[in-house]
């Protein structure tokens, strides 16, 4: 596959240069106005590396809906993982970077009809299912499905529960199910569960698996042959956290229970491979200063930042995702912390990213950090009130690169080489989409290369507003 927009390329970085320097880079060029995001690819590589270590035995099957960005899905593709697709539309996108049909769980216990035909026609075959009528329905549109049944076993506690919409009863329903299956000669391969999203119960793995192995039993006995263990998504993903505790658990429920190469195990890790890959830089474009006590009105005691990407962009994490955001001033502040609030751009006043957050002042055209990005940000964010939703700019080391740079589907012209200013300029928004401006040499705005990778100039860009602020009376 040819790739030919040179703003969707992995930009390789030399060893004086990492995240914060590209954003700092972009930042402070002067000539960024929107937020956008930086990917580093090395670190959804390290995840892979890890979860190998820690998990032997089961081989991850992407959530591609945690963040379908097409490059993320060509990394994990040349690393090896398979799939799980939600919909006909992710079947699609993960077959077209060339993963084959056997590497994509159709892992939707509820299915429309014309995405079960879909799935047939390209022969993604594998498919979860929780009630009788999918059961039904997959007789009539695709009778020689693999079936996994997907059964139900939460965790105690989970950032996302999703128990009470998928799953059905291990103990009172599942044996049914099977029996309905057999009935209708369908081919039932295995069973699956999820015990919630950002699970916090590791022990929940083992009461999970342990369900499954009573029916695999049941299933063996009813003369079905089922070889397929699906763990599920659950995993942390965030910087600051771990899949050891989950990974002991798993790893010793599987030897006591599923004891046999006979068996294939696997998960659907989604916010694990990518939140921490993912950083969004946001730029604070307007500032209110509030001054709430009467007895000193000059005195500063709330400030409310308003970026330029809120709950209806990325920040719709914090509404559906349940998740916590972590404001980082890019440009280390100084004199006294004073109670803030960040909210996003649109006229809504439910569009607050940070509530109540000790910062230095800012002032506008200055930057706002924010790690852990990569899951359930970007799929789900809409252009409410005709805000962009940020574009990715995607960058790797060159130990990255050599690792990546002949795995297929990755090719090298997927790699931008060099950390020229002209390359990491690609995509800054000032002057219009037409990045093709900004490769034109003569119009560049040429900085030296030191000033791109180094620090910040004293006063922040004055391009995006030019007002004079009047004088307290
Ligand atoms: C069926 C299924 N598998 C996997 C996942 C990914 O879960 P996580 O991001 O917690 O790993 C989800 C998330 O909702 C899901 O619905």
């Amino acid at each position: 596959m040819k790739v030919t927009n040179l703003d969707e390329r992995i930009h390789v970085l030399d060893s004086e240069c990492d995240v914060m320097t590209v954003i700092k880079n972009i930042a402070w060029s002067g000539l960024q106005e929107e937020a956008f995001y930086v990917l580093d690819i090395g670190d959804i590589v390290r995840k892979h590396q890890i979860w190998k270590e820690k998990l032997p035995r089961v081989d991850p099957y992407y959530a591609v809906k945690c963040n379908d960005n097409l490059l993320v899905i060509e990394v994990l593709a040349a690393l090896g993982t398979g799939f799980d697709c939600a919909s006909k539309s992710e079947i699609n996108k993960v077959l077209s970077v060339g993963v084959d049909p056997s590497k994509i769980i159709f892992a939707n216990p509820t299915k429309p009809a014309s995405h079960i035909r879909h799935s047939a026609e390209v022969g993604v075959d594998t498919m979860t299912v929780d009630n009788e009528s999918e059961l039904h329905k997959i007789k009539k549109l695709f009778p020689s499905a693999k079936i996994v049944l997907r059964i139900r076993c939460d965790a105690v506690e989970a950032v996302c529960p999703l128990g009470m919409k998928f799953g059905c009863d291990p103990v009172h329903e599942a044996p049914n199910l099977l029996r309905l299956a057999y009935m209708l000669d369908l081919n039932v391969v295995g069973f699956s569960f999820h015990v919630g999203s950002g699970c916090k119960d590791p022990p929940v793995y083992r009461r999970a698996i342990r369900h499954c192995k009573i029916l695999f039993d049941l299933a063996t006995t009813l003369g079905f042959k089922p070889y397929l263990l699906d763990l599920g998504g659950g995993y942390p993903g965030n910087k600051d956290t771990s899949i050891d505790e989950i990974a002991e658990i798993i790893n010793k429920a599987l030897d006591d229970y599923f004891d046999t190469d006979a068996v294939h195990v696997i998960a659907e890790p989604g916010r694990f491979y990518v939140a921490s890959a993912f950083t969004l830089a946001t730029g604070i474009h307007s500032k209110r200063s509030v001054r709430g006590d009467e007895n000193s009105p000059t005195i500063i005691t709330h400030n409310m930042y308003y970026i330029n990407d809120g709950v209806y962009g990325s920040f719709n994490c914090l509404l559906y995702d349940h998740q916590h955001v972590t404001p980082i001033p890019l440009k280390s502040g100084c004199g006294k912390l004073i109670p803030s609030s960040v909210w996003g751009p649109t006229c809504d006043g439910l569009d607050q990213v940070v509530e109540n957050v000790m910062l230095h002042d800012m002032e506008l055209g200055e930057w706002i950090i924010f790690e852990n990005m990569g899951a359930y940000t970007l799929p789900v964010a809409s252009p409410f009130n005709g805000f962009p939703i940020p574009k990715v700019h995607v960058v790797a080391d060159e130990e990255i690169w050599l690792l990546l740079k002949d795995a297929l589907p990755l090719t090298e012209d997927h790699f931008v080489i060099g950390n020229t200013p002209g390359n990491l300029r690609l995509g800054l928004d000032i002057g219009g989409n037409d990045i093709n401006s900004w490769r034109d040499t003569d119009s560049t705005i040429k900085l030296p290369s030191s000033e791109i990778i180094t620090d910040s100039p004293n006063t922040p860009p004055h391009f995006i507003y030019d007002f004079i602020e009047a004088p307290l009376s």
